[in-house]
């Protein structure tokens, strides 16, 4: 199949290698060009592990970047619309690049006689497609959906740094449609992964995206809310989530107790659905809730600190960890920060170390506060250290080095627990 993608993120481009490592032709479009330029040369512009490699082997075969809308829907049968959705100050979506896209595609449709199919993998709330994308489609155009051009909602449920792997091995795939005719397209594309194919309409895709991402942030927040009061009561949280997933209707997976969930994806979603909800005339208590548990855990964490080592004035604090999970250098909405927040403002001096995230902290943090080249040189000589990403150089640490050997571990992470004061946020 010959497929354009519009938008080389992290979920443009390992669907564009993905696709094209699966034998289709593919070419990614994005308008940056200097992105374009890396990615023809055969890198990647971002990290994900195992992206290099595909992309090196695909690159000038089957798989081409351009910066020309024009050229990449004329050759192609079928249009991915893979730009971002940010967030704005009220939760709702801010849709510019979507609608950009639908634009700029639907006037290339109206100089194409083939029938072309356009879908939409941006995160989009229930309803956007229809009420947004077809519309602009059809006035650019010139054109009526259905008989001149097809439509599909295909939501990604990639995570940052092992996207590759999700793309290729997903759990299912969700095909949304209107019409027989995009929905066999669509499914032809996906012919050769081994993994459930759920088909159903446009409005109940865009809405599994945010289901799933919202239930995923719930599981997180309920086991977070359980492990506080384990915390009080003297009981690892994590022995009760073990003992709970044992049960095969639970599942073991996002039950990890801690500082909480932040990243590119689930606030935003989290957010954009509340809003909706809110739009709707519902008040959605759970979503509100399962956000408020999870705005809170930072704040555990500061006032956990407080009591071990009383005023944070003048003192040494290491901070390990700065992206919103491991393995990943992005520190959207990472709770690491509201964490040196924190400190900062009751007088620390904040030392930090991140293997991934140095050169994005600092651009937010500036010279508030020191970056350290290893996790040994934050601890040297400090009065507390705090855990704050689940990076797994972190299981092995040497504390010896602190002044005071105080650490407080926010994801059960550290496993050298020997000869230091040890304390978990839930556990
Ligand atoms: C998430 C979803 O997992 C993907 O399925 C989805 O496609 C993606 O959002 C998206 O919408 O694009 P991602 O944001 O990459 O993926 O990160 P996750 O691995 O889901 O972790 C999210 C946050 O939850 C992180 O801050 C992580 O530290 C935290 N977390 C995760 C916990 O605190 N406990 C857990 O048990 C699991």
């Amino acid at each position: 199949m010959d497929i354009s993608i519009i938008g080389t993120g992290y979920v443009g481009l390992v669907t564009g290698v993905g696709l094209a490592e699966k034998g289709n032709r593919v070419i990614c479009m994005d308008m940056i060009k200097e992105k374009v330029d890396i990615i023809n040369s055969g890198k990647s512009p971002i990290y994900e592990k195992g992206l290099n490699e595909l992309l090196e082997k695909n690159i000038g075969k089957n798989l081409v970047a351009t910066t020309d809308l024009r050229n990449a829907v004329l050759n192609s049968d079928v249009t991915f619309i893979c730009v971002g959705t940010p967030s704005k100050r009220d939760g709702s979506l801010d849709l510019s690049s979507v609608k950009n896209a639908s634009k700029g595609i639907g006037k290339i449709l109206s100089e194409k006689d083939s029938y072309h199919v356009v879908v939409v993998k941006s995160t989009v709330l229930p309803g956007t497609t229809e009420e947004t994308v077809i519309p602009i489609l059809e006035e650019n155009s010139g054109k009526k959906f259905i008989s001149d051009f097809g439509i599909a909602a295909n939501p990604e449920f990639l995570r940052e740094g092992i996207a590759v792997k999700d793309f290729l091995n997903p759990d299912r795939i969700i095909i949304g449609s209107l019409d027989k005719r995009s929905r066999r397209i669509i499914e032809q594309i996906y012919s050769n992964f081994k993994c459930p194919i759920l088909r159903t309409d446009i409005k109940t895709a865009e809405m599994i995206k945010y289901a799933a991402n919202s239930f995923l942030a719930t599981k997180i927040s309920f086991i977070n809310e359980i492990g506080n009061m384990c915390k009080k009561l003297n009981i690892n949280v994590y022995e009760v989530a073990r003992g709970i997933s044992l049960d095969h209707r639970v599942s073991p997976y996002f039950l990890n107790a801690g500082l909480g969930w932040g990243g590119s994806c689930f606030p935003k979603d989290l957010k954009a659905l509340i809003y909706k909800a809110k739009k709707l005339g519902y008040e959605p208590f759970l979503l509100n809730a399962v956000f408020k548990v999870n705005e809170e855990q930072p704040q555990r964490l500061l006032d956990m600190a407080k009591r071990k080592i009383g005023s944070f004035k003048g003192k040494k604090i290491a901070v390990l960890g700065m992206a919103f999970k491991g393995g990943t250098d992005d520190v959207r909405d990472s709770p690491a920060f509201p964490v040196i927040e924190g400190l900062l403002r009751e007088g620390a001096n904040v030392t930090a170390y991140d293997p991934n995230a140095e050169d994005s902290a600092k651009e937010f943090f500036g010279d508030r506060i020191e970056y350290a080249d290893s996790a040994e040189n934050s601890l040297k000589d400090s009065d507390l250290a705090l855990i704050v990403t689940d990076w797994e150089e972190f299981e092995e640490l040497d504390f010896r080095e602190m002044k005071n050997r105080i650490v407080i571990d926010a994801r059960n992470i550290v496993k050298n627990r020997k000869g230091i004061d040890y304390e978990g946020l839930c556990w």
